[in-house]
């Protein structure tokens, strides 16, 4: 892609990130939920989105299936679709954090390259990276949206765990075993991380 001519963008003539996050009373942050289909991303990050709403915060949920029927209904699960999907996304994150927002992202972002690649837009001080780590056996088991058996039967191409690759992160913020935790462990240990990091402070 070649980069634009004749723009002028003003990003030093608007308000700063830090006049939104006073008068959120937040900082802001992009919670990112990364693991295989059905491995708890999106339970999580809507349980979390209410206790934080609860206590006084702003938040936005992003989410694989609704940001797939909008803003990315144009990508498929290739690589490159899955790394044009993240990139976009994590470009909506950033302007999400500038505008004082907490994120919570959940999307399956299967490789450390397309991790990478969220991470390098958004920026690591911004970034609090939740690896959703259930075995692939589990997550076939619950298969809460029926698209394993699909996978299995080879109805879908390219279905993460199964016929595309799921590299485990290597150095998220937090692992979150949810074969091993129920939802109310797993929160508390969300929150214990998350809290600190979006407390406001002068
Ligand atoms: S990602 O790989 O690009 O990060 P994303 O999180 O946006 O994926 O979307 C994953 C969701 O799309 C899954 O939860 C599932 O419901 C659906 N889906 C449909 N086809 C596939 C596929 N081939 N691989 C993984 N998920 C798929």
């Amino acid at each position: 892609m070649t980069s634009p001519t004749n723009i002028h963008p003003v990003f030093d003539q608007i308000l700063t990130r830090q006049d939104k996050e006073k008068l959120l009373r937040q900082h802001s942050k992009v919670v990112w939920f990364s693991g295989l289909s059905g491995a708890g991303k999106t339970t999580l990050a809507k349980e979390l989105e209410v206790i934080l709403h609860n206590k006084g915060y702003l938040t936005q949920i992003l989410d694989g299936d609704n940001i797939r029927t909008g803003i990315n209904n144009n990508l498929g699960f290739s690589d490159d679709d899955r790394k044009e999907n993240i990139r976009r996304i994590a470009e909506v994150s950033k302007l999400l954090v500038f505008s004082g927002v907490i994120a919570l992202n959940s999307f399956i972002s299967p490789t450390k390259e397309i991790r990478d690649l969220a991470i390098g837009i958004i920026g690591k001080e911004n970034f609090i990276e939740v690896f959703v780590d259930a075995p692939l056996e589990v997550c076939e088991q619950r298969d809460v949206k029926g698209l394993y058996k699909k996978a299995r039967d080879g109805k879908i191409k390219n279905f993460t765990g199964i016929d595309a690759p799921f590299e485990r992160p290597e150095t998220p913020d937090i692992i979150i075993n949810t074969a091993e935790l129920s939802i109310a462990e797993s929160l508390d240990r969300l929150l214990a991380l998350v809290l600190p990091k979006i407390t406001y402070s002068l």
